[in-house]
């Protein structure tokens, strides 16, 4: 068996594309808010039965490989070596044939190959090396205990201009490739030295855990070297569009629906440590929208906890900006002033941090009590100051009830009366960008509706077999042949074509859409409703054409034509 079978057989596709977003039931497939573009409702539609993905909006879809392949921005072969990496599969450096077309090794596959290599390293080095020992001790120091080190794959880079260049290049690698890794640096005249010297190494994982960067920090605060220094960016990585301990903590984001952002990476792993693991960094990079966006795929809230300096504050003014300009819910966890930062409050007390996520205040009412605190004078000047920064960011939020909660709450604060702060919001200006369209709700008849319902497994009820021939004025080829299944009684679903099956499925995703849920008696309820309305429908469109036909045979003074007439609508209407 090839490997791309193995993989198939190891791994299904809603247990990696869960892997990248919550995926939520919908009849017998799954469905999400899209990945590839932007939307609010789902349109992106996975199938355990055909292990494929659609999105009906935007028109991508494939299998789970292609899904890798648009995920991670990397080709055929190298969505393979993810998955394989995941499954445990081995992967021979040889071209594989899939469908059509022969895949084959490149410079992204070597990249996987070469930061896997130097994670291994790294750690053993700081499990086992004497030269580590000062490592060691420093972790130790600050309560980072075997576990943690073990599930983070904590390492160490020896004080050295060559280790890696080395190690790899007796793994077969060339400088070239190191260097396009992230791992070395080229000097001007064109020299390659190791970028990380002397430094614990802490790998940077993609969500499905590959090794694609490394973050790292010195020992010793006092050199003159930059504290923390990150691998460069590279093809399979991208500062902005990773967070640091995401394939960590994606399950726990998931179920507690709550992404909690971090600034540091000691702050990541110190909180996990002390069992809270919904917890990520952004790992070199002042966060970005990308990242936001990616954390919201797993949980509709996002807690930031920004350390207590004026840095922190900048940062988080800022980012509060960008989640209220793209709609994301964010909340603020504040933490006792005497902790600089999460990992300084968990290593004094766990409980430090418990208490802060349990009270972390929605991010706008956190912003106003911040500014209030900073300026115990509240002068007319200072109102106004406040009122102006504060209203700026509520003229960013979507909601109109939003928006109403904070007024409310900004003019208990600084006593003032809502109407002026109303009337000062519609005069202040928008930096809300323009909303890049959202994909609407697709529209269906209610016949196709009923037909969306029927597909996620109601009953066919005598009510529905008793209509079914009003359905079949559809002029839809596809409604036809199912209309002719449900006559007969049943619907068989391997009479159906893919593309047949796609119809009915994306029916069925529009139709449940509007359903607060998704069980029997909720669907049984919709079938019986849409029948009712479409047998009323259907009646009040004859007794139109009647109305109608009459009227044309009365304008000819045709006496016959409309005794028949009226005869033939008495019989029907009785
Ligand atoms: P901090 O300076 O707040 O450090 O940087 P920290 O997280 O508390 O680190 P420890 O506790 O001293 O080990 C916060 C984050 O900013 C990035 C790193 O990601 C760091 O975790 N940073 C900081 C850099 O990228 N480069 C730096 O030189 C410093
Ligand atoms: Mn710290």
């Amino acid at each position: 068996m090839d490997e791309v079978q193995q993989i198939k057989e190891r791994l299904n596709i809603e247990e990696v594309i869960s892997s990248y977003l919550t995926l939520k039931k919908a009849g017998s497939n799954l469905k999400a808010n899209c990945p590839f573009h932007n939307e609010k409702t789902p349109s992106f539609m996975v199938s355990p039965e055909r292990q494929s993905f659609k999105c009906f909006g935007c028109g991508s879809g494939g299998d789970v490989f292609t899904f890798i392949e648009q995920m991670e921005g990397v080709d055929f072969y190298n969505a393979l070596k993810i998955l394989a990496d995941r499954a445990g599969v081995k992967l021979k450096p040889k071209s594989i044939q899939y469908g059509q077309k022969e895949y084959a090794p490149d410079i992204n596959t070597k990249l996987y190959e070469i930061n896997d290599w130097a994670a291994r390293i790294y750690h053993e080095l700081l499990l086992k090396h004497p030269k580590a020992k000062i490592a060691r001790e420093y972790l130790k120091n600050r309560g980072i205990k075997m576990p943690a080190i073990e599930t983070f794959k904590i390492g160490f880079a020896p004080d050295s201009w060559d280790y890696i260049i080395k190690f790899l290049g007796a793994k077969g690698y060339e400088k070239d490739e190191i260097f396009k890794a992230g791992l070395v640096v080229k000097n001007d005249r064109g020299e390659y030295y190791d970028r990380f010297r002397g430094r614990i190494m802490f790998p940077i994982n993609n969500v499905m855990g590959n090794c694609i960067a490394f973050t790292s920090r010195v020992l010793n605060d006092n050199d003159k070297v930059a504290k923390y220094l990150n691998s460069a960016d590279s093809s399979i990585y991208h500062k902005g569009k990773v967070l640091y301990g995401l394939d960590l903590a994606k399950m726990e984001i998931k179920s507690s629906d709550l992404a909690i952002l971090v600034e540091g990476n000691m702050d990541v792993i110190a909180c996990h440590q002390a069992g809270s693991r919904n917890v990520v960094a952004s790992s070199g990079t002042a966060t970005t929208l990308d990242q936001l966006k990616i954390l919201n795929r797993y949980a509709s809230e996002i807690a930031f906890s920004f350390d207590a300096d004026s840095a922190g504050e900048t940062a988080m003014k800022r980012t509060v900006l960008l989640a209220l300009q793209n709609d994301i819910n964010t909340k603020i966890i504040s933490l006792p002033e005497v902790f600089k930062d999460p990992d300084e409050a968990i290593t004094s007390d766990p409980k430090n941090w418990q208490k802060a996520v349990e009270s972390a205040k929605p991010a706008l009412e956190h912003w106003i009590d911040l500014l209030i605190r900073k300026t115990p004078d509240l002068s007319v000047i200072a109102k106004k100051k406040i009122a102006k920064e504060i209203l700026a960011a509520i003229k960013l939020t979507a909601s109109e009830i939003e928006q109403e909660h904070y007024i409310k709450y900004l003019a208990g604060k600084l006593s003032v009366s809502e109407s002026s702060l109303f009337d000062a919001l519609s005069k202040t200006k928008s930096e809300k960008k323009p909303q890049e369209e959202a994909t609407k709700v697709q529209k269906i008849s209610d016949p196709e509706r009923l037909i969306g319902l029927i597909w996620s497994e109601v009953e066919l009820t005598p009510e529905v077999r008793e209509i079914v021939e009003l359905l079949n004025a559809s002029n839809n080829k596809n409604i036809d042949k199912i209309v002719k299944e449900i006559e007969k009684g049943s619907i068989e679903r391997d009479k159906f074509s893919e593309d047949e099956i796609l119809y009915f499925d994306q029916l069925e995703m529009t139709a449940l859409h509007d359903l607060e849920n998704e069980d029997k008696e909720t669907k049984r309820a919709e079938v019986k409703f849409l029948v009712l309305k479409i047998k009323r429908e259907s009646r009040e469109k004859i007794k139109a054409d009647f109305v109608r036909r009459i009227a044309e045979a009365e304008a000819a003074s045709d006496q016959k034509k409309i005794t028949e007439l009226v005869a033939e609508f008495s019989e029907l209407i009785k």
